[in-house]
């Protein structure tokens, strides 16, 4: 298995299974694509569809073969039948799950942009951001970017999924939009690769991927829920939906996080990708509300409530990932899995060995 000439852009490794399902599916992955077994997944019955791991680290894998691939993995498998069956179970029982959980919104007679706005100002989520801003030790701040490290190095990339499939003034709002996610075409001005430095600040993995491992499922489903959304043209509207949902709630929270590691002593390099979002936000939200999917709408009225469910969806899942981390620093734990046992150090002969300087410790303990 060769090493990638840059991890910092992926491919990642291949995570740890996490029961049997993704256990079949690691394993599978390692060798040259073939045919699952067709029963694999048919009983799939989660008891909560948000938390488990088996399901959402399975979904994960299966979609990260469409975004940068797996270290080592057959490009291939990214199109193979029995696999993108059983991805297919996975997301009817996380779709399911999902349209129980917000139901049908209904859309306003002042149109979508209202019923986005309605939206936003009912989520009354846990105040994560508050707690970042006002008391998160250094230790839970280095875990809130773990976790949102899985979409940050990748920032964007689900949402420009929709664009082959617009045209007209919604695809002209989204092209603005994700022209500022990519730092209008500057490497240094990619938002991934403000994140980046932010990460690098907090002296954690910079490496693409580098922290699935140690996020839960419910961090997996955040991401999850965006490749859904993405990888499905019938679920335009709700991709659209979601983005406008996630500008609309962004520039406060955002202000929040960079006063919270100011707060902690970090510099500008540290705060500048949660300062930038500030501004840029504040300006996306208009634009994703109004021009994106209201743009949609007026071209294809029948979208209305896709648009409104993608948003529910978006703030719903939001809140299970904020209330993990709360609840979890609140009980004293780690809102992180454990990371991987430190590798065993190579049998090697004691005589003639050079000096050899102690392995780094872990990023996140
Ligand atoms: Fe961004
Ligand atoms: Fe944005």
């Amino acid at each position: 298995m060769s090493e990638p000439a840059d991890r910092r852009y992926g491919p990642a490794t291949l995570p740890r299974a996490r029961g049997p399902l993704s256990a079949a599916v690691v394993e599978a992955l390692r060798r040259p694509p073939h045919d699952l077994p067709a029963d694999l997944g048919v009983d799939l019955d989660p008891a909560d569809p948000f938390t488990d791991e088996d399901l959402h680290l399975t979904l994960f894998l299966c979609y990260e073969l469409h975004y940068r691939g797996w270290l080592g993995v057959d490009e291939s498998w990214e199109w193979q039948p029995t696999l993108l069956a059983l991805r297919a179970r996975c997301e009817r029982v996380f779709e399911a799950a999902l349209r129980r959980l917000v139901g049908a919104p209904p859309v306003p007679a002042a149109g979508v942009a209202a019923g986005l706005a309605e939206l936003v100002a009912a989520d009354n989520g846990p105040a994560l951001a508050v707690t970042l801003q006002r008391r998160a030790d250094l230790t839970q701040f280095r875990e809130f970017v773990a976790h949102r490290s899985v979409y940050h190095l990748r920032e964007a990339d689900p949402h420009s999924w929709a664009l082959p499939r617009l045209g007209g003034p919604a695809k002209a709002a989204l092209v603005e939009i994700q022209t500022d996610e990519y730092g209008n075409g500057r490497l240094d001005r990619m938002h991934a690769e403000l994140f980046r430095r932010t990460l690098d600040r907090l002296g954690l993995d910079t490496g693409y991927g580098a922290h699935v491992d140690v996020a839960p499922a419910v961090t997996l489903a955040t991401n999850n829920l965006m490749s859904l959304f993405g990888l499905h043209r019938r679920l335009r509207g709700a991709l659209l939906g979601h983005l406008a949902a996630f500008e609309m709630t962004s520039s406060l929270p955002n202000r929040r996080y960079g006063n919270g590691l100011r707060r902690l002593g970090f510099d500008e390099v540290a705060t500048r990708f949660y300062d930038e979002h500030v501004e840029a936000d504040a300006v996306h939200e208009q634009i994703a509300a109004h021009d994106m999917c209201g743009g949609l709408v007026r071209a294809e009225p029948a979208l209305a409530s896709d648009v409104l469910f993608g948003a529910a969806a978006g703030l719903a899942v939001d809140r299970l990932f904020a209330a993990h981390l709360l609840d979890s620093w609140a009980a004293g734990r780690s809102s992180l899995r454990a990371p991987a046992p430190p590798a065993l150090p190579p049998r090697v002969s004691l005589v003639a060995l050079p000096a050899v300087a102690p392995p780094a410790p872990p990023a996140l303990v």
